[in-house]
């Protein structure tokens, strides 16, 4: 973040100072949400969470070195106060922005954004200063702490930009206007907050093209109908990517190593570079060509982008995830989130590692899945089945047990067991997994996995 006063923030915020005793004192470093994450210098943003209110550690957060808290009511510490901090930091993020005016680069679709926004951020930090979203922080609170860790130095912004509703790319794109939009699917994610089907998911997710300027690029996936669709919503120019022979970007001669790796030859108008990723599954040459299309409407090279591809790793924890063990075990940690389009990525990925080892697959329920989600659970018992893992353990009641049924009626030989709940299934695989297995531990977050795989990967 550039040095800003309490007085210049609270202007823009429009915050009420308390309990400040100098308003000239400066804010030298970005704000965070965790007070465990303040960084000295800093400020602290009290924001009400679903199991605890930032306000009760704002003391702690300014005994950390916390120059003051944006906060919605008086703490007793030095506190700017506002009506609603998540808005106040979209605020802060926009004087931000006005200011250095980096290069925005905003990125979203249902599946993927976090593993493309770190392959993008790889090819791009190579050649220029580069500030890109930290985990998952996608949202109206996460995108503003991002935007601000933005500096005069810094010339590219790679945000992940979530959609959950209708509306919400449009706020964020309000507080930082991309140049560079890219869209990468619309899959069933959120599906039940925003609608009735996918048609809905692309009326939100075109938000973001909506919002690009005429000197911009829209990057649209031409695999995918609906994104492809979002043309004629947008002023900007378009390129189209993906593994279709129509799009700009696009892969040739694509083939997977024995370790589920992808090589391919990158095509783009200015040029094709041989790609081999270092992160596995079939998906990841879709991520890698939006990132690469990204990259090229930036300008670059294919030769350079290629380097930056093939030089990068995965970074973000919980996203197939592989820990080998001493006992030849290799555990699959791919419990951050599941939908059914990562749920099938990740059951292929992990059966073109395997080769001939015995597989295991953990998996918890799918969440918001809306009417389909019965049948959609089903369907992966089904894949399961047909993709002859050896043994599924399905986590918890309800949908999560159609994975069961589903595998258990197929004829394909899949031993099947059904854990009521994360420590169950834990104890289920460390009984049936043997040297040599491949387990594979996936669920949506609030099914809570992350433990079991972790416990299974000796962590
Ligand atoms: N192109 C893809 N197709 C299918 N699955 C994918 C693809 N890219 C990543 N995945 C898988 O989807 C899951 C989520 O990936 P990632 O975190 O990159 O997505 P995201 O869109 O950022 O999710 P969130 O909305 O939770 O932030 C992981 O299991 C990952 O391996
Ligand atoms: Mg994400």
């Amino acid at each position: 973040m550039i040095p800003m006063t309490l007085n210049e923030i609270a202007r823009a915020v429009g915050a009420s100072m308390h309990d400040v005793h100098d308003p000239e004192a400066p804010v030298t470093a970005p704000p965070a949400a965790d007070s465990r994450e303040v960084v000295p210098g800093g400020l602290f943003a009290a924001t009400a969470g679903a199991r605890a209110d930032g306000h009760d550690h704002a003391a702690g957060a300014v005994a950390g070195g916390a120059v003051a808290v944006l906060a919605s009511r008086p703490v007793g510490v030095p506190a700017l106060v506002v009506e609603d901090v998540r808005l106040a930091l979209g605020r802060l993020a926009g004087h931000l922005l006005a200011r250095i005016r980096p290069t925005v680069i905003g990125l979203t679709g249902s599946v993927g954004k976090t593993t493309t926004k770190d392959l993008l951020a790889q090819v791009l930090e190579r050649h220029a200063a580069t500030v890109a979203t930290d985990r998952s922080f996608n949202n109206e609170l996460g995108l503003p702490l991002t935007v601000l860790r933005a500096d005069a130095a810094t010339r590219y912004l790679v945000l992940e930009m979530g959609a959950g509703r209708k509306g919400d790319l449009t706020y964020l794109t309000g507080i930082a206007p991309p140049r560079v939009g890219l869209v990468l699917n619309v899959g069933t994610a959120h599906v039940a907050r925003m609608g009735t089907g996918p048609a809905d998911v692309a009326e939100a997710k075109g938000e973001l093209v909506e919002a690009l300027p005429p000197d911009g690029f829209a990057l649209l996936n031409a695999d995918d109908p609906y994104v492809a669709g979002m043309a004629g919503r947008t002023r900007a120019r378009i390129l189209l990517y993906g593994r279709s022979p129509r799009a700009q970007v696009r892969a040739e001669a694509v083939r997977m190593d024995d370790r589920a790796r992808t090589a391919f030859e990158l095509v783009t108008p200015s040029g094709r570079a041989p790609v081999r990723l270092g992160l596995i599954g079939e998906h990841q040459v879709g991520n890698a060509l939006a990132a690469a299309a990204a990259a090229t409407a930036l300008g670059l090279g294919a030769a350079e982008i290629a380097e930056g591809l093939n030089a990068a790793r995965r970074r973000s924890a919980g996203r197939l995830e592989i820990v080998e063990r001493p006992d030849g075990v290799t555990v699959v940690d791919d419990a951050y989130n599941a939908s059914p389009e990562s749920v099938r990525a990740g059951l292929r990925a992990v059966k073109a590692l395997a080769g001939p080892r015995r597989t295991v697959a953990v998996l918890g329920a799918m969440g918001q899945q809306g009417d389909a989600s019965r049948a959609r659970h089903t369907e992966v018992g089904r894949l399961v089945a047909d993709l002859r893992f050896d043994v599924l353990i399905t986590v918890g009641a309800g949908d999560a047990l159609a994975m069961a049924e589903a595998a258990r009626s197929s004829d394909r030989g899949v031993a099947v067991h059904a854990a009521e709940d994360v420590a169950g299934a834990l104890g289920l695989a460390t009984a049936l997994v043997g040297p040599g297995d491949v387990v594979f531990v996936k669920a949506s977050s609030e099914v809570g996995l992350g433990a079991c795989a972790r416990a299974l990967a000796g962590a």
